[in-house]
């Protein structure tokens, strides 16, 4: 069975209880769960991480670039300002989708710029946690 990451930044573990108006009620175990479902409809092995440190984040795109394993990324706020997390997703060797909870494009003008887009495969944003099923299904009907 293929295996995907889901990689989370920071803030990300306090879905449920953050600003739900933007991020809405569902908890970071709701997203798991349902990247495991879907990943389970899919026949995929999903590995859901989060962290709040850009040295562990960057650490586990390089595991993936190692292992040639698609990735599933919110950057989180890194998304707008970490030039290390772009050059450790430029060295991936599979696909890596960002995605976004929210649509960052209508909100404040500093999340109107990712700094890791461009190296990207693509992105997803906006749907809510339904972003994460999107960028699943893109990963698996990808073939690679
Ligand atoms: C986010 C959007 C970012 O601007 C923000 O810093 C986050 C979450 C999203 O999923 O909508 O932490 O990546």
């Amino acid at each position: 069975m293929r295996t995907v990451f889901v990689l989370n930044g920071p803030n990300l573990s306090r879905l449920g209880t953050r600003e739900p108006d933007v991020y809405g009620a569902q908890t970071f175990d709701d997203l798991e769960g349902l990247c495991r479902q879907t990943g389970r409809e899919l026949g995929l092995a999903v590995d859901v991480r989060q962290t709040d440190d850009e040295a562990e984040l960057v650490s586990w795109i390089h595991e993936a670039a190692d292992g040639a394993i698609p990735v599933v990324l919110n950057p989180a706020a890194f998304t707008h300002y970490s030039y290390a997390l772009r050059d450790a997703i430029a060295q991936r060797t599979a696909p890596l989708i960002e995605v976004h909870i929210s649509n960052p494009a209508s909100r404040e003008e500093f999340r109107h710029t990712s700094v890791v887009a461009a190296v990207a495969s693509g992105t997803i944003a906006g749907f809510g946690l339904r972003s994460y099923e999107l960028a699943l299904r893109a990963i698996a009907e990808d073939g690679r």
